[in-house]
Order: C-alpha cells, then sequence, then structure tokens
C-alpha cells in the first residue's frame, strides 16, 4: 500500500518495513486484549478475585499500547489495520488455546506461556527496528517493559 507521508529523514523501503513491523506488533497487542479478558472471565477457584482484578489493568494498558502503534503507524504515512481478521492474518505466534472455566493456576500457566511469546516478539521487533528508526523501536522498548512487569506479576501468583 503506498504511504501517504514519508517522514524526514527517512526514506519510503524503510518506512514500510517499519510499517510492517509495527503493524505485527499492533495485532499481538490487540489479540492480548481479547486473551487477557478470556482469562478475565474464566479464572475459579479460591484466588479468583486477585486474579480476576489483576488482569483488568493489563487489558487497559496493552490496548493503549495497540493505540500508541497504531498511531505511529499513521505518522509514519501508513494505515493501520485494527479489523479481527486483521490479528488473525499477522497471528504468526503461538495463540492461547485454554477454554473453559479452570483453576487460576492453569490460567496463570498459560497467561505466563503467552506472554514468553509476546516478550520475545517484541524483543525481535526491538532488534529489526533498532536499524530501521530507533524512534518506533523506543515506543517498542517501552512496551515491552511493561510485559515483563505484568509477567512478574503472573509468576508470582505461581510459586
Ligand atoms: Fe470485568
Amino acid at each position: 500500500m503506498a504511504l501517504t507521508f514519508v517522514v524526514p529523514g527517512l526514506d519510503e523501503a524503510a518506512s514500510e518495513k517499519i510499517i510492517a513491523i509495527l503493524q505485527n506488533r499492533l495485532s499481538q497487542e490487540q489479540e492480548a486484549a481479547l486473551v487477557l479478558k478470556h482469562a478475565h472471565w474464566n479464572v475459579t477457584g479460591p484466588d479468583f478475585i486477585a486474579v480476576h482484578e489483576m488482569i483488568d489493568p493489563q487489558v487497559e494498558t496493552v490496548l493503549a499500547q495497540a493505540d500508541e502503534t497504531a498511531e505511529r503507524i499513521a505518522t509514519l504515512g501508513g494505515s493501520p489495520d485494527g479489523r479481527p481478521d486483521s490479528i488473525i492474518r499477522h497471528r504468526d505466534w503461538k495463540a492461547l488455546d485454554l477454554e473453559g472455566r479452570h483453576s487460576t493456576t492453569s490460567y496463570l500457566k498459560a497467561l505466563v506461556e503467552y506472554y514468553d511469546t509476546f516478550i520475545a516478539d517484541d524483543r525481535k521487533a526491538i532488534t529489526e527496528l533498532d536499524e530501521l528508526d530507533v524512534i518506533s523501536s523506543n515506543i517498542v522498548q517501552d512496551h515491552v517493559q511493561e510485559l515483563e512487569k505484568f509477567q512478574w506479576f503472573m509468576r508470582s501468583h505461581l510459586v
């Protein structure tokens, strides 16, 4: 898709590579919000309220990350695709496959595993963006810092 604008100091080819990396991050951030809500609704057991309530601020944060990523794509002259089918089309990471009502432990283990991929994929994007656009890299660096903290919250329930 042709860009509407190229940021001064970047060329169009580099901008398109940056946008493709950011679009993949956008889709994963959007999916993470859905997956986290799924867990928020389905956890059961003695720690229900602690885990149920721990998850909502994470949903708000990953949605804010998606907004920031999408607006960076627009700033770079691209068109962020936030449609549900775009999430599926861009998904090259392992989906969370736990369904139904399960213990907080089961959901936390599944979410820790989900965050493993999410964090590793953000870190891979940072490595690629460092060569292309440090501004976009900085945005993803801020995002992964929050994800690593959230994963620590979840791990801390499992000891
Ligand atoms: Fe809720």
